[in-house]
């Protein structure tokens, strides 16, 4: 959610601030905009939609200056309109904003009584309009940062920038993440290290609470006490290079295509040439847990809930597994015997991480498993597993999904093992069969031409019904939110057979039904529910095997056919179809598959 850049140079900083900005915009494009210090005075130019609105903006009115702030934003509070985009600028401060001011409309009100209207929808606004305020009444810029800060509450991620003030950025973060880099002589700030990669490698990380006075030659970082503190720079290797499409149409076709060469290498990462488990903490005895909670949002909660079937059915663990911004809310018992699991991507989804503070100190051990491994869910984590899918540029999670997937499935067979639940010939089966993936996802990846023609079929329908049993059930539901997501076709998923207790009813000859039935020993119960819908005229697309579809029969409407693969390790595989289905719909309807309207690759908000 929102990207904050923030630059102290000696050269121009609006192109620096324009190229970082590039590599953060996968938190939001609802708008973008700068302000820099431009012979002594704040200036500000933005513009609404994407990053290269504000590029063109820029030709037409140059920003000059050598310091500078900049935003992208993901709309919370007020459309993405020019009046609402960031920096919001009052009088002598221009703030950038990431998070979300709870207390918004207190600070307003006493604004008000002050004789001081707000002009926008935002909470961000009255940052700025109570720094200024502090500055009318005689306050330097730091003093009125400080106490503008301390009257804030919620999240948030923050820059100041001061009218008159070419050396001097002041930031702060309470919940959402925030990094100050060191340059030569210059200093930066950003959300996070893929938006300061190409400018410096060494970083520090704020904690919460912190404010951090940033001038060229010094950073001065006082904690939530007020005290001056040290901060450890650490050397944070992001990639430089600004991310490319390697000849593909979109990232996420890139990021599909990807998947066979990222699962192979993690399962060298976690397993050994002759299937044994390494590089697994040696102080995760899984024989210690009792129970295990699991927790995530969007295409990571649904690998959670694949992983309920893999833990609960091969290593006998009782698993709970909740959405993160619900998990919290609930205030669930966790007991001393409890593993806590975190599965995100980004490693910065705020629910995901309260979720992590909530158990910290409660359970038994807390682990999670990221891709970011700099992320601030990684920094709080006992334990990190990195999924090392590299860079995921798409909003559409999909290889991040099948690298989560092969390392909470590694786990699993750990803890099956751990508390000898399986045999060593079991184990090495399963093993064999998780080593054939990526062979077996390179040739899905070569015959596309069937999910093609079901994606031209399904992008004309108004609503799209996912079915699936046991392990595919979550498949399901990760099918119909990736068709939501590029596609903006309504679906849903269910349980198939939950079907006939409701969802039944909105089968007609219109609606078409996917159904994802790998073969397994819920298989043939799959069958009898594929028959309540062919009964009902449904139009039916089955994603399955050569068997599978053979068993079907032909009054099926169309079929994915995918190759034969072992029951349990079968989720990695049909995430293909899954996601190729609304990728190849969302390229048929034409829509913005790498930037879906609304969304955000990392939400940094509850
Ligand atoms: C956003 C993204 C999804 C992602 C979810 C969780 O909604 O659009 O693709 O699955 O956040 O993100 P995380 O980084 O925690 O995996």
């Amino acid at each position: 959610m929102c990207g904050i850049v923030g630059v102290l140079s000696n050269h121009e900083v609006a192109p620096i601030l324009v190229e970082a900005l590039k590599r953060v915009e996968y938190r939001g494009y609802d708008s973008a905009g700068l302000a820099t210090i431009n012979a002594g005075h704040l200036d500000c130019r933005r513009s609404v939609g994407k990053l290269i609105n504000l590029s063109d903006l820029l030709v037409h009115e140059p920003l000059q200056g050598k310091s500078g702030i900049g935003h992208t934003r993901w709309a919370t509070h007020g459309e993405p309109t020019i009046k609402n985009a960031h920096p919001h600028r009052a009088g002598k401060v221009a703030v950038v904003h990431n998070g979300i001011i709870e207390n918004y409309l207190d600070i307003r009100e006493k604004l008000k009584r002050r004789g001081i209207e707000c002009t926008t929808d935002t909470d961000t606004e009255t940052i700025a309009l109570l720094a200024n305020h502090s500055i009318s009444q005689g306050k330097t810029a730091v003093e009125a940062a400080f106490a503008t800060l301390n009257e804030l509450k919620g999240a948030f991620a923050l820059a100041f920038l001061f009218d008159g003030e070419d050396d001097l950025i002041v930031a702060a973060r309470k919940g959402s993440p925030l990094a100050i880099g060191y340059g030569d002589n210059e200093m930066y700030l950003g959300s996070d290290a893929i938006a300061l990669a190409p400018l410096t490698d060494r970083l520090t990380y704020l904690e919460d609470n912190d404010k951090a006075v940033i001038t060229r030659a010094n950073v001065e970082i006082y904690d939530a006490n007020g005290t001056l503190t040290n901060r450890p720079v650490k050397v944070i290797s992001a990639g430089t290079g600004q991310p490319d499409k390697s000849g593909f149409k979109h990232y996420m076709e890139k990021e599909i295509a990807e998947q066979p060469s990222v699962v192979k290498g993690l399962l060298q990462q976690y397993l050994t040439t002759n299937g044994h488990f390494k590089d697994i903490p040696l102080d995760i005895g899984f024989r210690e847990f009792d129970r295990l909670i699991l927790v995530g949002c969007g295409t990571a909660f649904y690998a959670c809930l694949v992983a309920k079937y893999w833990f609960e059915r091969i290593a006998r663990l009782p698993v709970e597994v909740d959405i993160a911004s619900e998990f919290r809310y609930r205030v669930p018992p966790i007991g001393n015997k409890t593993l806590a699991l975190f599965v995100s991507q980004s490693g910065e989804t705020a629910d995901t991480l309260e979720a992590l503070r909530y158990c910290t100190g409660k359970a038994a051990q807390t682990l999670s498993i990221v891709n970011v491994t700099d992320s601030s869910i990684a920094r709080e984590s006992g334990l990190i597993f990195p999924i090392q899918a590299g860079l995921e540029i798409g909003v559409a999670s999909t290889k991040a999904f099948t690298c989560q997937l092969t390392v909470l499935l590694i786990l699993a067979l750990k803890a099956a093992f751990d508390k000898e639940a399986i045999n060593d010939a079991h184990l090495s089966d399963h093993i064999a069969s998780l080593k054939d993936i990526p062979t077996l996802m390179r040739r899905a990846l070569d015959h596309k031409d069937d999910v093609q023609a079901a994606a031209l079929h399904i992008s004309l329908a108004r609503d799209v019904l996912f079915l699936g049993r046991g392990l595919m059930y979550p498949l399901a539901m990760e099918g119909a939110l990736k068709l939501k997501e590029i596609s903006y076709i309504h679906a849903e998923a269910y349980a198939s057979g939950e079907l006939k207790h409701g969802p039944i009813a909105l089968i007609d000859n219109q609606i078409p039904i996917v159904m994802m039935a790998a073969p397994s020993d819920v298989f043939r119960k799959s069958l009898s529910n594929l028959q309540e819908v062919l009964a009902r005229k449904g139009k039916v697309i089955l994603v399955s095997d050569e068997e599978g579809i053979q068993a079907a029969g032909h009054e099926i409407t169309m079929s994915v056919k995918m190759p034969k693969v072992s029951p349990l390790v079968a989720p990695i595989l049909y995430a293909l179809p899954a996601q190729l289905l609304a990728y190849y719909t969302a390229v048929a309807k034409g829509t913005d598959i790498d930037q879906p309207r609304n969304l955000a690759k990392s939400v940094t908000v509850e």
